[in-house]
Formats: structure tokens, sequence, C-alpha cells
């Protein structure tokens, strides 16, 4: 009988694949002769290779062979295929990813050029606040104000975000902002899919690094994206809903506030629901 995983270390690699998954990493095999073979032998380039070989290999379809005339052929010998150690084993990349930081993953967008966006930004917009918050706010992309400061949520809407957050009983440097896409798209038009699908995997990766206790998507990108739905956002905004084990609310952007400020008051429904959950009390207002 096959021996059951503890729950936690079930739940912790599930939660691993679905992030690999999200990165576009679908291949996965087991390494069955890992402990059987010695690492010391083959310098880690060629364990590599040969286990990219093997994975290549068992991922390739297999060729339409014609079935032999039984007398033409002699006896074949079965070869089991050696599928030799790759890197770290599952176990050990569960602890490596453990290890990532927002510095990593700044270091891994480098002076990124993977989608067209690169061609018109001036500056990449990565992230700004606290890197242990406990509440992360998800935008869109960033716009002209941003592009030049290289800040999110620092223009128009910005200036409404921080309204928000203060009004919540926070400061801008208590919680993390950030976007879908790290580049202005032209003329501030919503991130096309295939951006959104190169510069997601290094957002989920922002989110797992600070791991908050609470996300909130501002605007539809944000949650479509999160979410991995094609729902409008009014489906489900102000519910709680989950992102691998954590919470999760979608509200309206705050440009979207600026045109239609009476949706102010659903939004400020929402924040409140934040608020509960992470046993935020608005600020005491100033007597005069
Ligand atoms: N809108 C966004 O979605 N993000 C920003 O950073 C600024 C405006």
């Amino acid at each position: 009988m096959r021996e059951r995983l503890p729950e936690s270390l079930q739940q912790k690699i599930e939660e691993r694949l679905r992030y690999y998954e999200d990165l576009g990493i679908r291949l996965f095999y087991r390494d069955r002769s890992a402990s059987l073979i010695s690492r010391g032998n083959d310098p880690p380039e060629v364990l590599n290779a040969s286990a990219v070989r093997a994975a290549q290999e068992i991922a390739l379809p297999k060729p339409k062979i014609e079935a032999p005339k039984a007398a033409a052929m002699p006896p074949v010998e079965r070869i089991e295929p050696v599928i030799r150690p790759c890197g770290p084993s599952l176990f050990e990349a569960v602890d490596k990813v453990a290890d990532d930081t927002l510095l990593k993953i700044r270091e891994d967008i480098g002076d990124c050029t993977r989608c067209k966006l690169h061609k018109g930004r001036h500056k990449i917009v990565f992230g700004d606040g606290s890197a242990t918050a406990q509440l992360v706010f998800v935008g869109e992309g960033p716009g002209a104000d941003e592009d030049a400061q290289g800040l999110p949520f620092v223009g128009r809407a910005g200036k409404l975000l921080t309204q928000m957050i203060e009004a919540m009983g926070l400061q801008r440097k208590d919680v993390y902002i950030c976007n879908v896409v790290k580049c202005r798209p032209p003329e501030n038009r919503a991130p096309e899919p295939d951006e959104v699908a190169t510069c997601s995997p290094y957002l989920f990766r922002q989110i797992d690094v600070i791991h908050p206790k609470v996300i909130v998507c501002l605007g539809a990108v944000a949650a479509k994206t999160l979410l991995q739905t094609n729902r409008g956002i009014t489906q489900f905004r102000g519910q709680w809903l989950d992102w691998r084990g954590r919470k999760l609310m979608a509200t309206y952007h705050p440009a979207y506030l600026l045109r239609n400020p009476n949706a102010k008051g659903e939004v400020w429904k929402d924040l409140q629901k934040v608020m509960a959950e992470l046993g935020l009390q608005p600020p005491k207002k100033k007597s005069s």
C-alpha cells in the first residue's frame, strides 16, 4: 500500500505545483533513480542536460513504428530508461522557492524585453511598500506618472488610493502596492493577454514572497488575472474569494472612481470588510 504524505506537506507541494504551472512549467516527472545514483560523480551541467533530454523524450509523442514481422526480429532486451537527478528535488525546490525575495524577483526581471511593452516604457514599475505587508493592492499597470517615476500609483488615481489607504488607518508604507504588468501600456490601454501572461508570474512571486493576509484587486484586470476568470468584476466585487489559500477581495479601480464618484460608497464598504479582517480601526478625526 502507498504511504500518504502528511497533509501539510501535500498542500505545500500542491501549492508549489500550481505556482510552477502559473510560470508555464507543466511537465514533471518523478525521479525514481535519485537515491540510486551518486550525485558526486557527475558535474551538475551533465546531470541537468541528461535529465532535460530524458524529460524531452517523455514529453515528445512517440514515433509510429511499423509492427515488425515476427520471424525477422531477434529478441529484444528491454532496457529501463535511466532518469538521472536534475538539480534540486521537488522537496529542495520547495525550500528554494521559500528563499525567494523581492530583490531576486527584481533581478530576474532585469532590463526586461520579454514583451512589447518594453518598447515604450521609461521605467519598470516593480512595486512599492512593505515586504512584510499584511495587505497587498494589485493594480493594472503603470500610467504616465508611474512610468516617469518608477513607482506605482503616484498619479491622480494613486492620490485617491493613498487617501483610501489612510482612511483605513494605514500609511502607504504599511502596505504593498504593485501591478499586473510592470511597464506602461501605450495610451494607457489595458494590457493585452500576452503581456499579462508574460508579466504575471512576477506578480505571483511578489505576492508569494510578501505572503499577505489579504489581497485587494483594484479593477477588472487584476481580478481577472489572479482569479483566472473572464467574469465581469461586478459579479464578484466585494466578496471574499481565495487566491492560493489567501483572502482576496476585488473592488473598483481608483481611476474608475475618479470617473464615477458615486461608486466610492461601494468601494468603502469593500475596504471596511478588509479592515475588519485585518483588525483595523479608522483613524480618529483630529478635533479642531
Ligand atoms: N493605475 C494602475 O493600475 N496602476 C498604477 O500604478 C497607476 C494607475
